[in-house]
C-alpha cells in the first residue's frame, strides 16, 4: 500500500492533474472570500470560458511535443487536459445558464438566435460532449483506431468555434482572441505540414 502511495506521488501525471485544478480553485477561493471584484458573476464566466480555450489548446500542443521529444508517454496527458478542456466548458455554461440567464430555458432560445457569438459557443461546447464520452480506452476499442481519430479530430472545430467565440464577444479590442486565433493556427499548421510530408513520401515511395 505504502509502495502504491509512494509510486502516485511521483507520478508526474498526479502534478500535472493537480496543476490543472488551480483554476478552479483559485475561483473558489475568490467566491470563499468574496474576492470576485465588482461583478462575480462576469468574473466567474469569463475566467472559466478562457480556462476552456487555453486547455484546450494545450491539449493539442500534446501530439506535435511528442514528435518533436520523441516522449511517447506524453500522451498520457491528452486525454487528461482535453477532459479538463471539458470541465472548465460545462463550468462556464453552467455559469451562464444559472448566473446569467437564471434558467431562463426561453431566454436562453432568444439569445442563441440573437446573438452569434452565443452560437458559436454553443457549437463549440456541443462538439467537446461525445469527445468526453468517447475519451476511454473502451471507447478506442469499440470504435476502432482510425474512426476514433476522425472522430477526435472535430476538437479542431471546437477550438476554432471558441475562438471566433472569444472574438465576436469582444466588440473592440480583439487583441487577445487575435493571439488566440494565431497560436491555433500554427498548432493546425503543424498538422498540415505533417499530413502533406506524409502523403508525398507516400506518393515518392509508390512511383520509387
Ligand atoms: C453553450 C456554450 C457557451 C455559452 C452559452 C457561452 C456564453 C458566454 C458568455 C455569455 C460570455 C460573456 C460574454 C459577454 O457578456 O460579453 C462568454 C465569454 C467567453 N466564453 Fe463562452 N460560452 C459557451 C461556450 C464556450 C466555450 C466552449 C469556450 C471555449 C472554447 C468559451 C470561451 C469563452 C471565452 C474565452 C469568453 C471570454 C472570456 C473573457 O473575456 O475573458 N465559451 N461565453
Amino acid at each position: 500500500m505504502r509502495e502504491w502511495i509512494y509510486a502516485r506521488i511521483i507520478d508526474w501525471r498526479l502534478h500535472l492533474f493537480l496543476a490543472c485544478t488551480v483554476p478552479a480553485a483559485v475561483l473558489v477561493w475568490a467566491i470563499g472570500n468574496g474576492d470576485l471584484g465588482p461583478n462575480p458573476l462576469e468574473t466567474i464566466r469569463d475566467t472559466t470560458g478562457i480556462w476552456t480555450l487555453r486547455f484546450l489548446l494545450v491539449t493539442l500542443t500534446i501530439t506535435p511535443l511528442r514528435r518533436m521529444t520523441g516522449w511517447r508517454g506524453i500522451i498520457r496527458a491528452r486525454r487528461m487536459l482535453g477532459l479538463f478542456a471539458f470541465f472548465y466548458a460545462a463550468l462556464h455554461f453552467i455559469s451562464y445558464v444559472w448566473l446569467d440567464q437564471f434558467f431562463a430555458f426561453d431566454g436562453m432560445i432568444d439569445d442563441l438566435t440573437k446573438r452569434p457569438f452565443i452560437m458559436a459557443g454553443y457549437a463549440s461546447f456541443v462538439v467537446l460532449i461525445p469527445l468526453a464520452i468517447t475519451s476511454t480506452k473502451k471507447w478506442i476499442g469499440r470504435l476502432g483506431g482510425r474512426r476514433w481519430q476522425l472522430l477526435h479530430r472535430l476538437i479542431y472545430f471546437s477550438a476554432a468555434a471558441g475562438v471566433v467565440h472569444y472574438f465576436w464577444r469582444v466588440k473592440l479590442d480583439v487583441q487577445r482572441p487575435i493571439i488566440y486565433g494565431a497560436l491555433l493556427s500554427g498548432l493546425l499548421f503543424t498538422r498540415l505540414i505533417r499530413t502533406c510530408s506524409r502523403s508525398e513520401h507516400h506518393n515518392s515511395s509508390h512511383a520509387a
